[in-house]
């Protein structure tokens, strides 16, 4: 009985004391909550600070975004260590001469696309000397798994083709990378890329000094936000490792990265296979610009319509063979700025493998194929006005020359789900058709 009691007394001295620390923990969690909370505001508030640099003059779109014009030499390149005392170069040295004259090309009205603008342009312009940055918003970085991440790709996504050429196979942490994220994968040549799948074309083999194409725009429906959908081309260096260079510009509908489901010029680049070099737009100290109209990251409207108008935009992205520096041209009248060679290793040199397409993100909502759409969301086989396409595709070989591309390869990880078809005319020179609705009867 006494026993009783004493164990009694104990449990309460031992309850009492637990509700004591119990109560101090949860004040410390509290406390350790608002740190964490308020640490990582602060963590945000610096990267937007470094990200947004102070404007000359600010217009607001309709798509909500804000275009800050920022004083040339205040630009976020500048924060490199390397571009500390650089010369920015006004124009590039050579541009590469044409095989298609662009006055010429799509005579025939039926299959004639009209030109595109930036939404923004609606509500302004920038002054000479400045150019226009979209301005990342509190909600932009809060989006991204950390403000370190915010602009970068998560995974390598440069489209590996098919080949038995072992240089261009997975290295063996990736291959490791790989079986992990594709426990069901059956057939080893074929790669998917942690959901990523594509429809290209590419050539490889040679060595390239830049690469063109004009892309029909379109807004494809994205099934979730963590999915996204885009057109682009990639020039890319080296081998499908570690060290992986690579250039990329195109469209993209990305609800992470912007907040909604709009069409966006984006560019990309890394010289690290997607790790800690390179990123988005001007989200990172890199690319350098120079032109005052064209805003990375910002809308690209009108889009084209099933059956209805076509918009497409023409990109082209050449090496100087002066400076050596990687420039990238918009339409046929917008030289955006350049990528100094310096940020890359074998492109420093020049690229091995161009690739041109689409790419979404399956993320298997469900457990069932997403719908997320590519290009248009519909299949190749539609063709003019409904299936999305790339038209006169050209690289730039040693002597600075738009070429057609020799010995076009395709590829696709699922044709049932996005397709891919190739062709050629004079009008259009090498194209493809690509795309496709993602879940269907045949891609369940
Ligand atoms: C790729 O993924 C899809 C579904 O996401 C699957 O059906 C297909 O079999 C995979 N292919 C390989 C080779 O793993
Ligand atoms: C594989 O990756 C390692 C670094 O992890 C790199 O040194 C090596 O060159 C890569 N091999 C190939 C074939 O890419
Ligand atoms: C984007 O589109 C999806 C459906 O495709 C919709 O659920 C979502 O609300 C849209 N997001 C925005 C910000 O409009």
């Amino acid at each position: 009985m006494g026993g009783g009691v004493a164990c009694f007394s104990n449990g309460r001295f031992k309850f009492g004391f637990l509700v004591v620390f119990w109560l101090w923990g949860l004040v410390s969690l509290t406390c350790a909550a608002r740190l964490s909370v308020s640490r990582q505001k602060l963590e945000v508030q610096k990267h937007l600070n470094r990200l947004n640099k102070p404007a000359v003059k600010s217009i607001e779109s309709s798509d909500g975004d804000i275009i800050d014009c920022v004083p040339i030499s205040h630009q976020p390149a500048f924060d490199h260590p390397f571009l500390k005392d650089h010369q920015i170069q006004m124009r590039p040295s050579y541009h590469p001469e044409g095989l298609f004259d662009e006055n010429k090309a799509s005579e025939k009205p039926k299959e004639r696309a009209n030109p595109i603008n930036q939404l923004w342009h609606q509500h302004g312009a920038c002054p000479e000397d400045t150019i226009p940055i979209r301005r990342t918003k509190e909600d932009d970085v809060v989006r991204a798994s950390s403000a370190k991440r915010y602009g970068k790709k998560k995974h390598i996504t440069a489209p590996q083709p098919r080949s038995g050429d072992s240089s261009n196979l997975f290295n063996e942490s990736k291959k490791k990378q790989r079986t992990i994220s594709e426990p069901r994968s059956g057939d080893p040549d074929l790669i998917n890329q942690s959901g990523h799948q594509h429809a290209i074309a590419y050539v490889q083999g040679d060595k390239y000094y830049g690469a063109k194409a004009t892309i029909n725009v379109w807004e494809p429906k994205i099934q979730q936000p963590n999915e996204f959908s885009l057109s682009q081309l990639w020039i890319l260096g080296g081998s499908f490792g570690q060290d992986l260079n690579s250039i990329e510009a195109g469209w993209q509908v990305s609800p992470d990265l912007y907040g909604d489901n709009n069409t966006r010029l984006f560019t990309y680049w890394t010289s690290d296979a997607y790790q800690a070099t390179g990123c988005y737009n001007l989200l990172c100290s890199g690319f350098i610009q120079i032109n005052s109209d064209i805003a990375m990251g910002a809308s690209i409207s009108p889009v084209s319509g099933y059956r209805n108008s076509q918009y497409d935009i023409s990109i082209l992205v050449w090496k100087d063979p002066k400076e050596g520096h990687w420039w990238m041209q918009f339409g046929n009248d917008y030289v955006l700025g350049y990528w100094p060679s310096f940020l890359f290793s074998y492109l420093a040199d020049s690229a091995s493998m161009i690739e041109w397409g689409g790419e979404v993100v399956n993320s298997e909502p469900d457990g069932q194929h997403t719908s997320t759409q590519m290009g248009s969301g519909r299949f190749p086989e539609e063709g003019f006005g409904k299936a999305s396409y790339f038209r006169n595709i050209q690289v730039v070989d040693g002597s600075n020359n738009l070429k057609a591309p020799k010995d076009l390869g395709t590829f696709t990880e699922q044709s049932n789900c996005y397709d891919v078809q190739t062709g050629s005319n004079g009008d259009w020179g090498h194209y493809f058709y690509y795309g496709g609705p993602g879940r269907n009867p045949n891609c369940p």
